[in-house]
């Protein structure tokens, strides 16, 4: 099946875009975080209280696991750290399209300062936390894209245009 899965950096809006892309192309939409929530009854940060990182990786995997059975084309957000773990390159080769949507730290700091729902980025200073944090995800990011999106000044109609012309060029949907 040929679903768009939307990776990149907490804050990089791959929710909200990924729900108008959903909705301009008429299929459903999924977000790996509320598949992993709803299976475990828990929010994130309970998982991560509960079970480490570890155990919130192994449902996540499990969660994408889930949709290769998946039978109509979904747009996926991915968790910011999905990609991150060699075990789930496979999936998502296996599951289609991969668009990574790229942002700025400065922009992610901005959007990320306050919230309360990402155990990784609690008690420590945000934007060093981000920087080291990129440093490590940016290069894994854009080894796992088919498609690499840079999202900074553009609007969601910009961007869904730029998806749809150029998944349409390289054949991809
Ligand atoms: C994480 C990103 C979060 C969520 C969890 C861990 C990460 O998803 O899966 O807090 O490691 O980057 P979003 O990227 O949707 O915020």
């Amino acid at each position: 099946m040929k679903h768009i899965i939307l990776i990149g950096f907490m804050g990089c809006g791959k929710t909200t875009l990924g729900n108008e892309l959903a909705r301009a192309l008429e299929w459903a939409f999924v977000d790996t975080d509320e598949l992993v929530v709803q299976e475990a009854g828990r929010s994130v940060n309970d998982i991560f209280a509960e079970e480490g990182e570890a155990g919130f990786r192994q449902r996540e995997s499990r969660a994408l696991e889930s949709l290769t059975r998946q039978g109509r084309p979904c747009v996926i957000s991915a968790g910011g750290g999905l990609p991150i773990q060699p075990q789930n390159h496979r999936l998502l080769e296996q599951l289609g399209t991969v668009i990574y949507l790229q942002a700025p730290a400065q922009t992610l700091e901005q959007r990320l300062r306050g919230d309360t729902k990402r155990p990784l980025l609690q008690g420590a200073d945000l934007g060093h936390r981000i920087r080291s944090m990129m440093e490590e995800r940016e290069p894994i990011y854009q080894e796992v894209a088919d498609l690499i999106v840079q999202t900074e000044g553009k609007d969601f109609g910009e961007l869904i245009g730029e998806i749809k012309k150029r998944a349409e060029i390289l054949d991809l949907q």
